[in-house]
């Protein structure tokens, strides 16, 4: 959808349609809008204005102009009550109004900011947020379809009238929406794609592309170059696999900030999760292309961090395999040597997001980053925990832990901490070696924490994003078709331009 301003004065406004939020019961909470609405002559002649109409959350209701009239619709949305409103109220209502705008096939529906105005939100915030609901409300991904059964792409258009020239907060709001919306949409992309085509090789390609677009540095660990490095974990799973695996390291290090500690990133990147030898029940088996939304999501938040130039160093580090059963497959019971030394015993293969992260966390070290954050669709545990709508969040360090679901709620990425108490790794204690990959199944997301928190020294903060339920949807939501979510994406964006650690850590 392409998104322009109109500068006419009010009286001069033309469009198939005008989107229009509103309150519970609450109407006249927005001012600007309704006054112009209602000094109308055709408004107040033609229509018993929103007599039926509640406004509650995603209600909809059109209103006809008169015929020939400059102004053919208004289309209500509900906000719902005014008490309860949030971020994501405005976000799901704009969805709902460009979906409805599709569904008449309207192709230049316009928004006008009078409508933002009685929110309790700045006019950029309460812009950008409706922005970024109405794109990422339109996704589809139809590129592997031959014969398209909804071939056009309606709205084409979205015309913001603004009534003035915008100011530069809004025309930021504009462009930081638009490029969000499109980060979000490359993982979701990236994450519906099946595994035959999102291979390891398919994402080190699509991280080339982004270095080669935005300068980001970029190193590729075969799983020879693995080897070499000790990586015990990462190249186990690997070895069931003919794909070729990889552990990509993207690396965006603007300039001044070279000397600077990373925000180092990490995302799971199993582009099919077989189960290995501990195959899985061929049920929904197909489902298990999504393993890889943890490394999605970073690519996703590196394109915006590229394109919006953000003055920080950070390194996104995506070991991307498949998980398969084959000859050389590794096996339960076999003893590995991670890159920090320890030796964890394989107690289900299947269990494989935990090793390859290990590693990556181990190789994260080296360079001493400023805090890690690991991202990845880790444990059916956590579903069942917080079900498919809420990732879960741990970590060695509260102020972190909080920082992050905080953002999270405002972005629409909701997370739930998860606690990390130590007695929790007696659950992993092994026989042969420091600790096995598998504990009981209590507990299941807290313990896969654990696992990984054996990779961390307790100086370096820490956060593990357990997204195994969010990263997909079987249903339609508001926010995103079934399928991808991109969930994680704005998230981790937002992150990185407003958590800086208070401790120093080295
Ligand atoms: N990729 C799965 C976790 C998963 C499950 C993600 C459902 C998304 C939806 C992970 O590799 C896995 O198989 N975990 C096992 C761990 C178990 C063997 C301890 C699980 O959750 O069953
Ligand atoms: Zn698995
Ligand atoms: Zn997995």
């Amino acid at each position: 959808m392409h998104v322009h301003w109109s500068i006419s004065p009010l009286a001069d406004w033309q469009a198939e349609a005008i989107l229009f939020f509103t309150f519970e019961d609450s109407r006249p909470l927005l001012p600007g809008f309704v006054q112009w609405l209602d000094s109308q002559p055709w408004w107040q002649a033609e229509l018993t204005p929103l007599r039926d109409f509640k406004g509650k959350h995603q209600e909809t209701s059109i209103y006809y102009g008169p015929r020939d009239h400059c102004i053919a619709r208004v289309i209500c949305v509900g906000l719902g009550p005014a008490e309860k409103f949030d971020r994501e109220k405005l976000r799901n209502a704009a969805a709902v109004a460009v979906r409805k705008c599709r569904e008449l096939r309207i192709s230049h529906p316009a928004l006008p900011l009078p409508a933002l105005q009685g929110l309790p939100l700045d006019g950029a915030t309460a812009l950008r947020e409706a922005l970024i609901g109405a794109e990422t409300g339109l996704y589809r991904y139809g590129a592997l379809k031959t014969r398209n059964d909804e071939p056009d792409a309606f709205p084409e258009t979205l015309c913001l009238l603004a009534g003035q020239e915008p100011g530069d907060d809004l025309q930021e709001a504009l462009n930081d929406a638009q490029r969000t919306a499109r980060g979000i949409c490359l993982a979701r992309d990236l994450v519906v794609a099946p595994a035959n085509i999102v291979t390891p090789r398919f994402l080190a390609d699509k991280a080339r592309e982004l270095a080669h677009q935005f300068a980001f540095q970029m190193q590729l660990i075969d799983l020879d170059a693995a080897r070499r490095m000790g990586m015990g974990l990462f190249t186990a799973v690997a070895q069931g696999s003919r794909e070729p695996a990889y552990m990509i390291v993207l690396e965006h290090r603007p300039r001044g900030t070279e000397e600077d500690r990373p925000l180092v990133l990490i995302g799971k990147g199993i582009t099919f999760d077989a189960g290995g030898i501990s195959i899985k029940p061929s049920s929904k088996m197909e489902l298990m292309k999504h393993d890889m939304a943890g490394a999605a999501a970073i690519l996703g938040a590196f394109q915006i961090i590229g394109e919006m130039k953000l003055a920080r160093r950070i390194v996104g580090i995506l070991p991307c395999t498949e998980n398969m059963p084959d000859g050389k497959a590794y096996k339960p019971g076999d003893v590995l040597r991670s890159m920090s030394g320890v030796t964890v015993e394989v107690i289900s293969t299947d269990a494989e997001g935990r090793l390859i992260l290990g590693d990556a966390l181990a190789y994260a070290l080296d360079l001493k980053p400023c805090a890690m954050v690991d991202i990845a669709t880790l444990t059916g545990a956590c579903i069942v925990a917080l079900g498919d709508r809420v990732g879960a969040v741990m970590g060695n360090e509260d102020a972190l832990v909080a920082k992050i679901q905080e953002i999270g709620m405002q972005v629409g990425d909701r997370l739930w901490p998860l606690p990390q108490w130590d007695f929790y790794f007696d659950d992993l204690k092994s026989d042969v070696a420091d600790f096995k990959n598998v504990g009981e199944r209590k507990g299941g997301a807290i313990v896969a924490g654990i696992f990984l928190k054996q990779f961390v020294p307790d100086h370096v903060p820490w956060a593990h994003l357990d997204i195994a339920g969010p990263a997909w949807t079987e249903k339609d939501l508001v926010s995103a078709p079934k399928g991808a979510t991109g969930f994680g994406v704005r998230l981790l964006v937002d992150l990185a331009r407003r958590w800086h650690p208070t401790k120093q850590c080295g």
